[in-house]
């Protein structure tokens, strides 16, 4: 097993990543140049796009999936999802919460927020409570972690597991994401690196970052990232 992408919008078509099959193709064929063999689809979970459903989202993937074994791209595809935490979360049918490969152990989660609502804790308790272990995608970009860093050491407090951005490891010297994702994973803060890839244009910055991360890190810990941690998603705790 090479790598393992643990965020992507590689479905075409579902959210505001991949715009076509075509592009989705041309991003597979990147990654697998990258050293990726594995791919988990993590599309967009938000109200205005509700066909972002478990068994829509896990059959676009075996679409996706013949499609890439069509063209001979050596790349397995599975299916999960980046779920907005919203005041409302805890009112999904727990049967709708996407997690990593629908198998009911991992799930991703986003937020935006200037401070750390007061919603966050209970939303995540409730999703802890169905058996999920909580993953926050890319803290290193959300301002109340980037004003307050020792926040996400009380997130994890919570046991939520840090996923930081590849392409933040390439932002401008000095930006906020950059210096939080260097910092953060200097400080072996994160559980696993994800590239968040949605386009084919800006793939190439994101697969810099996997280097640089390399470059600041070292090849075992990035391995740990991108290979070993990942590995637990597909269904073994
Ligand atoms: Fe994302």
């Amino acid at each position: 097993m090479n790598r393992i992408d643990v965020h992507a919008h590689l479905l075409p078509g579902l959210d505001d990543g991949c715009r076509t099959m075509e592009e989705s193709m041309a991003c597979a064929r990147l990654l697998v140049e990258a050293g990726y063999s594995h791919i988990f689809c993590t599309p967009h979970i938000w109200p205005n796009l509700p066909e972002n459903r478990p068994a829509e989202i896990a059959q676009r993937t075996v679409e996706l999936q013949v499609a890439l074994n069509m063209e001979g791209i050596e790349l397995k595809v599975f299916p999960g999802g980046e779920i907005n935490l919203r005041p409302d979360t805890m009112r999904t049918d727990p049967d709708d919460l996407v997690s990593y490969g629908m198998n009911g152990h991992y799930c991703l989660i986003d937020l935006w927020a200037q401070t750390l609502p007061d919603f966050f804790e209970p939303a995540v308790r409730w999703m802890q409570s169905l058996g999920l272990t909580v993953v926050l995608a890319h803290p290193e970009r959300m301002r109340a972690i980037q004003d307050e860093p020792d926040e996400a050491d009380r997130i994890g407090g919570m046991g939520v597991l840090l996923q930081g951005n590849l392409h933040c490891l390439v932002d401008p010297p000095g930006s906020m994401t950059r210096r939080r994702a260097e910092e953060f994973l200097r400080q072996g803060k994160y559980f696993m690196l994800g590239s968040d890839l949605h386009h084919l244009e800006n793939l190439p910055p994101r697969m810099a970052g996997l280097r640089r991360a390399i470059e600041l890190v070292g090849e075992d810990e990035v391995d740990r990232l991108t290979m070993e941690n990942p590995a637990k998603l597909l269904g073994i705790k």
